[in-house]
């Protein structure tokens, strides 16, 4: 007979999924009785919610440390607003959590504020309204990245920072099966220039570090894009618009 709950057996599943040694059917089985679960692993939201318990291993203590050095830069004052786009459980700097998995937010204790969205739909959040943004190992799994880029440029302050950070080596195969794709380092810097940012490309240990400047709201690239989303109400509002 088994004693334990049904969340504390999906747990353990997840555990041993870990060293391999499972029986996949039998833990989405048993997904079906947790509620944050429910649909594991297809459903994206319930995979990256069971990601969370294991999170803070899953990513080396150096590369951690690194990337917090990398974006030190961004905090210049104490009430420096930074947005972190796919949280994850882990924020670099103090920031706005945004993360469509309740267990990531739950898990990160660096958020000033923890935000529950999906990065596939317009950002909840006001014109102009951040200093900075980060989105560190996220963009890999965005299908509407055109639309986010353009959303990031929209909240931003005039001349406002976005650090965006991938992995330049191939990640590994169970979050492999969540991700939607694998552009080079030259095709991503291209993109962020279409979307209005002078970007700076930097390469260290196997992370690839796009720092980019907003310089431009865009019109002349994805037409479709920008006027869906309101960046033609900036202009209403009176700000500087240049046009690339
Ligand atoms: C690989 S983790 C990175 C977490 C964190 N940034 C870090 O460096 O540890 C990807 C994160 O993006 C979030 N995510 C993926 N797709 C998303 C979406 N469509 N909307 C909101 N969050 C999403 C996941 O929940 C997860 O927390």
């Amino acid at each position: 007979m088994n004693f334990m709950d049904k969340e504390t057996q999906f747990l353990c599943g997840l555990l041993e999924l870990q060293y391999n040694a499972t029986d996949i059917p039998a833990i989405t089985k048993l997904s079906s009785s947790v509620a944050w679960a429910q649909g594991w692993p297809a459903d994206n939201r319930a995979f990256w919610n069971a990601e969370a318990f294991m999170w803070s291993k899953k990513i080396d203590k150096e590369t951690r440390q690194l990337i917090e050095k990398e974006l030190a830069f961004l905090q210049k004052r104490r009430d420096h607003k930074n947005l972190d786009l796919g949280c994850g459980a882990y924020s670099y700097l103090p920031s706005v959590g945004f993360d469509f998995s309740e267990k990531m937010l739950q898990f990160n204790e660096r958020c000033t504020k923890k935000v529950i969205g999906s990065l596939e739909e317009k950002l909840p959040f006001a014109t102009a309204s951040f200093d900075s943004v980060t989105a560190v190992f996220v963009f890999n799994y965005i299908l509407n990245y055109q639309q986010l880029f353009c959303e990031i440029n929209r909240i931003l302050q005039e001349g406002g920072k976005f650090v965006m950070i991938l992995s330049s080596t191939s990640i590994n195969e169970w979050q492999k099966q969540k991700e939607v794709n694998s552009f080079t380092a030259q095709h991503w810097s291209l993109l962020l220039g279409y979307a209005g940012f002078k970007v700076s490309l930097t390469e260290k240990e196997n992370l690839l570090f796009f720092q980019c400047q907003q310089k431009a709201y865009v019109f002349s690239c994805w037409p479709e894009c920008s006027s869906r989303c309101g960046l033609r109400s900036r202009k209403e509002q009176g700000r500087k618009i240049i046009s690339s």
